[in-house]
């Protein structure tokens, strides 16, 4: 059989410095375990708009369409603000997850042990936390029409439309419970019924499904401000959450938040199944591009090398293998190595990016 092939799409800011970790990692898989990837690299963002005037070629998104997983580091940057809307970074991954229909996107929050006490919130509130928000990603508000920005008599009007049809609703809560099945069983769906009509669709639709595939697993169902409250409240209350793409993309950056370290949070976003029976794949880390600590090697690369793990699961079912690195990953954190951004209070010594590399391959040789 063909080797399993990645695209990686490093991008801009911390981006390459981040995945350059990644490429270790890779490279210790085909040393030690004799499992090789074929990899090959591409531009996308700020970088890809320098080099060719586009945030995405379309022969790289020809590519990312070819592969059986696509691994992002990040894009954007202060260099780019004023660029034309139509040109921006970010339009190069938003592409990428339209085109490639990567529907449902999965952003765990887990607190690592040894980091409780980075949280802003109490630690028994988030100590052992490990809940996935399945975010919508290729529809609603993000993507709907009309958009744009219109003038309305001697006035400028911004639009945009939240706009969802029942099988874009079905699809990404069948992903949730089909999650919560090989976890705690428990999905809550989150929108806001009470003042949208997309949400009054939203909850009746995931309800529907619920009761007709998966009467099994338990379902609630909150508004999305209240969800966003009791995330803060009391974390450990939920499973999985299943929500919008606005709301998926807010309440993801406060459920990041609460572990206190959004430098270590992987995603995947995934879609249907291609010819050999592996999901469209789309991985990246939850934070962004950092500008500010970019090419100073600062940057924490665990969220990547997560995100790499979550690749392993879900585009190779490498279970065992995803788990050797997560428990890496876990023994680097209790054995005190930290990127600045670990630091807490106590200070210390911070180890640079490639320093916790180089800390969790050895993790990793120490695990076979
Ligand atoms: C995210 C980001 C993106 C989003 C941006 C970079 C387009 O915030 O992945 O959460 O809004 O979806
Ligand atoms: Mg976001």
């Amino acid at each position: 059989m063909a080797n399993p092939s990645i695209l990686i799409l490093a991008g801009d800011g911390i981006g390459p410095e981040v995945m350059a970790e990644v490429k270790k990692i890779i490279a210790w898989f085909k040393t030690k375990r004799a499992i090789t990837f074929d990899v090959s690299e591409g531009l996308v963002g700020g970088c890809s708009y320098d080099a060719h005037g586009t945030p995405l070629t379309d022969a790289t998104m020809a590519q990312a369409q070819a592969v059986d997983a696509v691994l992002l580091g990040a894009v954007g940057g202060p260099k780019y603000d004023k660029l034309d809307f139509s040109v921006k970074p970010e339009r190069g991954l938003l592409r990428l997850r339209k085109e490639m229909d990567l529907f449902s996107n999965l952003r765990p929050a887990q607190c690592f042990d040894a980091l409780a006490d980075f949280s802003s919130l109490k630690k028994d509130v988030v100590a052992g936390l490990d809940i996935v928000i399945v975010r919508e990603l290729t529809s609603g508000v993000y993507f709907g029409e009309p958009r744009g920005i219109f003038t309305e008599g001697n006035e400028r009007v911004g639009i945009n439309t939240q706009r969802y049809t029942e099988s874009e609703i079905a699809r990404v809560a069948r992903s949730a419970f089909e999650l919560a099945r090989k976890r705690n069983n428990k999905v809550c769906s989150m929108e806001k019924a009470n003042v949208m009509e997309s949400g009054i669709l939203w909850r009746d639709v995931v309800q529907e499904i619920h009761d007709k595939e998966y009467p099994d697993v338990e379902l609630s169902h909150m508004y999305a401000d209240a969800g966003a409250m009791q995330l803060c409240r009391w974390p450990k209350q939920f499973d999985v959450i299943v929500t919008d793409n606005l709301f998926g993309d807010l309440l993801s950056d406060m459920a990041a938040m609460l572990t206190g370290s959004l430098g270590m949070l992987p995603s995947a976003s995934l879609g249907l199944p291609m010819a050999n029976g592996r999901p469209k794949a789309l991985y990246e880390p939850v934070h962004g591009s950092a500008p500010d600590i970019a090419g100073q090697g600062k940057a924490n690369p665990i969220a990547c090398i997560l995100s790499f793990a979550m690749a392993l699961r879900y585009s190779f079912s490498m279970l065992d293998e995803a788990a050797r690195v997560e428990a890496a990953v876990e023994k680097v954190l209790a054995d005190g190595v930290r990127t600045a951004d670990l630091m807490g209070p106590a200070g210390g010594v911070p180890v640079s990016t490639s320093q916790m590399g180089d800390a969790i391959v050895a993790a990793l040789n120490a695990s076979i």
